[in-house]
């Protein structure tokens, strides 16, 4: 949760001169958003952030989003098995690979094992990063975030950042065009997490800081701003920090402490919510007690999902109002195609008090189009799987 953090050394007055011991004048990066109208961090370099060698082309594929056409509920089999993260010999950038999207938000599946010398930068909005399984690192120059099964990470927009991981790890990344934050209604005037959130500020992670890499060299960093793509070559390390402040920076939750708000009676997503970005709501269904009137039906009813397309990511439990789905298994039921629990599984949910699932969803508020990647793992004959015999 962004709150107000101080790491390392910094001024005492902001655009002022702040020199090392031997009388050289750090660089000053203001790292902000929305111009110099939102949330920002001042960033305390030991040399210019700005000295670069080269810029070259990265030259990358346009991915083709293909509409849903025929509109159907469709499930993609981008499955695990038993839990083990796939070892793919490749790196986070080179992994990732975009499932659907749309002008807000782009869905990508990223299994990587290799660590990268490389660094990313997306300047064209914040990233949500949700580790399924795995464990490693987010370097950034805010430091050093250990990230484990469950987390999500959020990367506000234009961070230089490398994810090193130390086991295989499968991430699933939203891109979004915007920013992504908590939502509102979670919040009281002060910005600090309300009574009734489902999560606290002490369960976000915010990165430890470490010494300045004082190295000079040729590094390289693939920036990418809404469709126009570079590759910088920078002479001075890009975590060559001696100290920041701000409310500006990636941090970590993990869902397995988000405290879900269960009742008497099924509760309908909006209150599983765990961030919110333009033209996209994000929710966490997590074990959780089930709804508790005694002829409480405790899966969801039927419903189209009208106004929003809807994608569920299956980490891991008994998914019990859905058939077919396994781990890793992404569902997309879009905006006027009815789904809800197949059969039996309304009389098989009556008299359970628990779910074990954990699952996250995001409802896109425009059409989300799909890509080959995706298409070439649909169960073409999941939208028949309400059908009572097949
Ligand atoms: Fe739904």
């Amino acid at each position: 949760m962004p709150s107000y953090v101080r790491a390392g050394s910094v001024p005492p007055k902001r655009h002022t001169q702040f020199r090392g011991p031997g009388g050289d004048l750090y660089a000053e990066e203001l790292f902000s958003r929305q111009g110099f109208s939102s949330s920002y961090a001042l960033l305390y370099h030991l040399r210019a952030p700005t000295a670069t060698l080269d810029v070259r082309p990265w030259h990358r594929e346009d991915v083709v989003f293909e509409p849903n056409d025929p509109l159907r509920n469709r499930h993609f089999q981008m499955g695990v098995t038993e839990g083990e993260m796939p070892s793919a010999g490749r790196t986070a950038l080179d992994a990732r690979t975009p499932l659907m999207g749309n002008a807000d938000l782009v869905i990508a599946l990223a299994d990587f094992d290799r660590p990268s010398e490389t660094f990313y930068r997306n300047a064209g909005g914040d990233e949500l990063i949700f580790i399924h399984g795995g464990a490693g690192t987010l370097e950034s120059p805010f430091g050093e975030l250990a990230y484990r099964a469950h987390d999500f990470l959020i990367v506000p927009s234009g961070t230089t950042y490398r994810l090193q991981p130390s086991e295989p790890t499968r991430a699933i990344v939203y891109a979004s065009a915007g920013q992504i934050a908590i939502p509102r209604r979670f919040r009281n005037d002060a910005g600090q997490l309300e009574e009734h959130a489902p999560y606290y500020e002490r369960d976000f992670r915010v990165p430890t800081f470490r010494d300045p890499i004082d190295v000079r060299g040729e590094f390289e960093i693939r920036v990418t701003s809404r469709g126009r793509n570079a590759t910088y070559v920078v002479e001075n390390h890009p975590f060559d920090l001696v100290g920041w402040d701000g409310y500006c920076y990636p941090y970590a939750f993990n869902v397995d402490e988000y405290a879900p708000i269960t009742g008497m009676l099924h509760q309908p997503p909006p209150v599983h919510a765990t961030f919110e970005a333009p033209g996209a709501a994000f929710c966490a269904f997590v074990p959780r007690m089930v709804d508790y009137h005694p002829l409480a039906i405790a899966v969801p009813y039927n419903h189209a999902n009208v106004e929003c397309d809807e994608v569920l990511y299956y980490v891991s439990g008994n998914f019990m109002s859905r058939r077919g789905i396994s781990e890793g298994s992404i569902t997309l039921h879009p905006a006027g195609a009815m789904h809800g629990p197949q059969p039996g599984a309304v009389e098989a949910s009556l008299g359970r008090t628990t779910t074990d699932e954990l699952a996250i969803m995001v409802d896109t508020f425009a059409p989300l189009g799909i890509a080959r990647a995706a298409l070439a793992r649909e169960d073409a004959q999941y939208f028949r799987s309400w059908v009572a015999k097949i």
